[in-house]
């Protein structure tokens, strides 16, 4: 069983990776969330990583490819994975079926969100995450319980704190509307591709990603049902 979440930056990636993750019992692999720990450790990756990552761009098909090998060697995956933000560019994606296939093993799913450009600038912009778990708050779509806000309805950042474990939430340096445009960009030409590589082996369910929550998670479950 393994499975690629697919979408635009925003599109709900990170929203339903994890309730995925808790239904079958597979790890879910973010290469987003990968990087930002290693930014964060300030390992050679990350040092590597943090300016590209920052300003929108795409890190190098070595190091994620890398990332992604060494990850999926790991006892938890042995019965599959749902990948989160991998792979991004034709290169990535046949390095992944070279490593899969030198296991015996191929992409069963790929799940397409589908949603126009205009309405993830302000789920980007309004998105606060916590570090450690990944989870992802939106000011107005997901607040936290803790929130709070100024006279002006403005969150007020002291207040915003992941439900779980009451730690406080960020938001990420890439979630400007210029790195966005940048993200989006590269999205549309290096990515999206990369679908009709999946396309002629059957593996790739579209979901209507532009509705709320709820309304994206039920299709996610019937594209999971539909088999592969
Ligand atoms: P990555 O972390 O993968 O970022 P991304 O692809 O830009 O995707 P996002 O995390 O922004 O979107 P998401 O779909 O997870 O959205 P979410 O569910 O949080 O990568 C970051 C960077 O790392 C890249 O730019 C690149 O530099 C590097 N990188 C990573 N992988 C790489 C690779 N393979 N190769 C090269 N470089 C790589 O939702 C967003 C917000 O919207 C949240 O606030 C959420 O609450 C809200 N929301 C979600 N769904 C809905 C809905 N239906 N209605 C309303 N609000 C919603
Ligand atoms: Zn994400």
């Amino acid at each position: 069983n393994i499975m690629i979440l697919f979408g635009p930056p925003g599109a709900g990636k990170g929203t339903h990776g994890p309730k995925i993750e808790d239904l079958l019992g597979l790890p879910q692999l973010s290469t987003g969330d990968m990087l930002r720990a290693a930014v964060a450790a300030k390992t050679e990756v990350g040092l590597k990583a943090a300016a590209v990552m920052k300003a929108g761009g795409l890190v190098s098909d070595d190091i994620v490819i890398g990332i992604i090998r060494d990850r999926i060697k790991e006892e938890d995956c042995k019965f599959g994975f749902i990948l989160d933000g991998f792979p991004r560019t034709l290169v990535q994606a046949k390095a992944l079926d070279k490593l899969l296939k030198e296991e015996g093993a191929c992409v069963t799913k790929v799940v397409e969100l589908q949603v126009p450009d205009e309405v993830l600038e302000e789920r980007i912009c309004g998105r606060w995450i916590h570090k450690k778990s990944g989870r992802s708050y939106h000011v107005k779509f997901a607040p936290p319980k803790s929130m709070k806000v100024d006279g002006s309805g403005k969150p007020v950042p002291e207040s915003m704190k992941d439900d779980e474990t009451g730690e406080p939430l960020m938001q990420r340096p890439d979630d400007t509307a210029s790195a966005l445009k940048k993200r989006l960009a590269s999205y549309h030409n290096e990515t999206v591709p990369i679908l009709n590589h999946y396309q002629p082996n059957g593996v790739v369910s579209g979901v209507n990603a532009n509705q709320g929550m709820d309304g994206v998670w039920g299709e996610v479950l019937g594209a999971l049902e539909r088999g592969g």
